[in-house]
């Protein structure tokens, strides 16, 4: 079935489709149907099946003829350390572990917050929380302990899983302070916390609350699977929303097992057996779906790459990576390929390495500009996919599939087609789709497909407002773009205030509430503003009291600091500058968007209902000090 059939066949019947495609999966007892809409616009999927994520990622695949193939391949160059774990060796470990936190009282729909770095205990915690039927939230290692807290009091963990350390070029980056410090600062306790020492630099751990990761599995049982509902949530995980507080998003259990084991093959083109890569980070979305369930799932080889693109040792890591573990698709960010193309403009670190195993490219997490696509086209003789989705979808909303036979081609500027599961429109402001080539929010019709949101984590009402309000029978994306005669999505920009900053989402209303709190700062805006590299970086305009009296370079210093230390280091918050006033609307509205224009040096409108016109001279002369726009 090629592309087009294959959609035409969902369209026809969207719950036999999904029906035929939970039959890759192992139930304890199958669903009755697909669809469960009862609580329309809230949608849900296989409820009444009985299910474990574990063991249709690995419990399945040992009995079924997989023991001995590789599972995980551990690859640090920022350790120098390589590992393989087997299907089997990986059972072993994450039942051993789930056993430790059931011995602990964890069950089922309880919550455990993991962080970790790019280890394999990584996946194994994940793997033995969804074991036990428990739900786990990842948070992504580069957070600092303010946003650590504000998941630990969301989430209401029972337990904590930690490693001790994580390792940046140059730097170890001690997690269990900051650990120490979320807990501190949160109103809810974990009952415990589970540390996983790192020889590089172990923890001082807390008596009668922190458990060796070893030790407490000391003479414990292994734990078999709990099979659960197949609306319950695997897991929580969080992202960037226009305010300070993130939204949990929802991943139900049938759902994502289902389109997870369909994608790895119709739209990654795997088959069982093969080695998949997502160089990404277990702490986001596409470490989730494609560095630890998906590939396991569907009986891959997964890698956990513990390094950079660049300088861990060099441009080359990734054909080395290629070369060495026979990777057949790679899956990053395109901030990652531009940063080896800036270093290696020439390819000379490519053609040293033999990449005859690799036969697709995929890249998504931010907008890919034509140039880095033809540049990794050219240097891998392989075609190269930029697919789109979210945290909220799980999955991808638009594609090239290269599982479902003669690919459709690719388009460059284009993340491709909409996969089966997804009706895509592009609406005006006032709810009326757009034709093609006219630029709209885009949105998704109802429901949205298994394996995506269906809630936000003790959210329901932000769920509704942020994703389901504003075009009542469609998800809105928050993302705009449009689509061309012949179905191709294009995406423009976010309508909301998310950033992406080297493919991590980012929310500058988080920024602004960090800025606002420093005391010298009477306002202030963070926009997004274009960047070579990191695609998009943040920039502050802060507005000062009056009679502070200081040095704008020391308070600029202070609030960059202010980010990093409550944010993190994954803000790259560093451009900052100080204005005396902020353009807004006759009704107060800080026009964001318009400063941004300004920045990236883009056409814009004088808006309409702008209180001083005269200040946008203002912001430009600003943006000019620190080199904006960009020539
Ligand atoms: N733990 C602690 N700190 C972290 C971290 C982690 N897990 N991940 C990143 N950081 C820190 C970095 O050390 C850096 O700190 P610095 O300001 O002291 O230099 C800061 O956060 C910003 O990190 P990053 O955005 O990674 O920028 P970089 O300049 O270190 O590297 C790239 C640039 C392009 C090499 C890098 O961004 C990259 O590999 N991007 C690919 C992105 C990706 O895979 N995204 C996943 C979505 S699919
Ligand atoms: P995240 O939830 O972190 O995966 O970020 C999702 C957002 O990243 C989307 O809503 C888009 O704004 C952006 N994004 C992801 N993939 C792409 C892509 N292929 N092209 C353009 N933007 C993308």
């Amino acid at each position: 079935m090629t592309y087009r059939d294959t959609y035409a066949a969902w369209q026809a019947d969207p719950e036999g489709f999904w029906m035929k495609a939970a039959e890759a999966i192992d139930w304890k007892r199958k669903p009755t149907r697909a669809l469960f809409d009862e609580n329309a616009p809230i949608h849900e999927w296989f409820s009444d099946g009985l299910v474990n994520t574990c063991y249709n990622a690995l419990d399945r695949h040992v009995a079924g003829g997989r023991a001995e193939q590789t599972a995980i391949i551990y690859d640090s160059p920022l350790t120098g350390t390589k590992a393989r774990i087997s299907y089997a060796e990986l059972l072993d470990r994450v039942s051993r572990l789930a056993g430790a936190l059931a011995a602990r009282g964890v069950r089922k729909g309880d919550r455990v917050v993991i962080y970790m770095p790019m280890v394999p205990e990584a996946l194994v915690a994940m793997l033995a929380v969804a074991r036990i039927g428990a739900i786990h939230s990842v948070v992504f290692g580069g957070f600092a302990a303010n946003e650590l807290a504000a998941r630990i009091d969301d989430a209401a963990p029972r337990a904590v899983i930690a490693a001790s350390c994580g390792i940046e070029p140059g730097r170890i980056v001690p997690y269990k302070p900051l650990l120490d410090g979320a807990i501190d600062l949160a109103s809810h306790k974990p009952e415990f916390c589970v540390i996983f020492q790192r020889e590089q630099q172990p923890a001082d751990l807390v008596a009668g609350r922190d458990l060796d990761w070893h030790d407490m599995q000391q003479g414990v049982a292994p734990a078999d699977c709990v099979p659960v509902e197949g609306n319950h949530p695997v897991y929580i995980l969080y992202t960037s929303g226009t305010t300070g507080q993130p939204k949990g998003v929802i991943r139900a259990t049938g759902g994502h097992l289902v389109a997870l084991n369909w994608s790895m093959k119709a739209i990654y083109g795997m088959e069982p057996g093969d080695v998949y890569w997502a160089a990404s980070d277990v702490g986001w979305v596409v470490g989730h779906s494609y560095i630890c369930y998906g590939p396991l799932i569907h009986g891959n080889t997964t890698l956990v790459f513990e390094g950079k693109p660049v300088g861990t040792p060099d441009a080359g890591t990734f054909w080395r990576m290629i070369e060495e573990h026979r990777i057949k698709a790679l899956f990053t960010a395109p901030t990652a390929f531009r940063a080896i193309k800036r270093e290696d403009p020439a390819g000379e670190l490519v053609k040293k390495y033999d990449l005859s195993s690799l036969r697709t490219l995929f890249l998504a997490g931010e907008r890919s500009d034509p140039d880095t696509i033809q540049w990794a086209q050219e240097q891998l003789g392989v075609p190269v996919i930029d697919h789109w989705w979210q945290t909220e979808t799980g999955w991808a909303i638009t594609a090239i599939p290269a599982g479902l036979g003669r690919m459709p081609p690719v388009r460059i500027g284009s993340p491709g087609l909409p996969m089966p599961g997804y009706d895509v429109r592009v609406m005006g402001e006032d709810g009326h789709e757009l034709a093609p080539g006219e630029l709209g929010a885009i949105v998704i019709r109802l429901p949205l497909p298994p394996g995506t949101l269906p809630n936000l984590w003790n959210a329901e009402e932000r769920y509704r407002k942020s994703y389901l309000e504003h075009f009542p029978g469609f998800y809105e994306t928050g993302d705009a773009g449009y689509v061309d005669e012949d179905g191709y999505l294009y995406i423009m920009a976010r309508t909301d205030d998310v950033i992406n900053v080297a493919g991590h989402r980012l929310s500058t209303g988080a920024m602004e509430e960090v800025l606002a709190s420093h005391p010298d700062v009477a306002e202030c805006a963070v926009i997004g503003v274009a960047d070579p590299l990191k695609g998009q970086v943040p920039l502050g305009f802060l507005c000062l009291n009056s009679g502070a009296g200081r040095d704008t370079g020391e308070v600029i210093g202070e609030v960059v600091a202010m980010v990093r230390e409550q944010i993190g280091p994954v803000a790259a918050f560093k451009l900052a500058v100080v204005v005396e006033r902020l353009p807004k609307t006759r009704s107060g509205k800080i026009l964001r968007g318009t400063m941004a224009a300004i920045a990236d040096g883009r056409d814009w409108k004088m808006p309409a209902t702008i209180d001083d016109p005269a200040i946008l001279e203002e912001i430009s002369a600003a943006l000019e000090t620190l080199g904006y726009p960009a020539s």
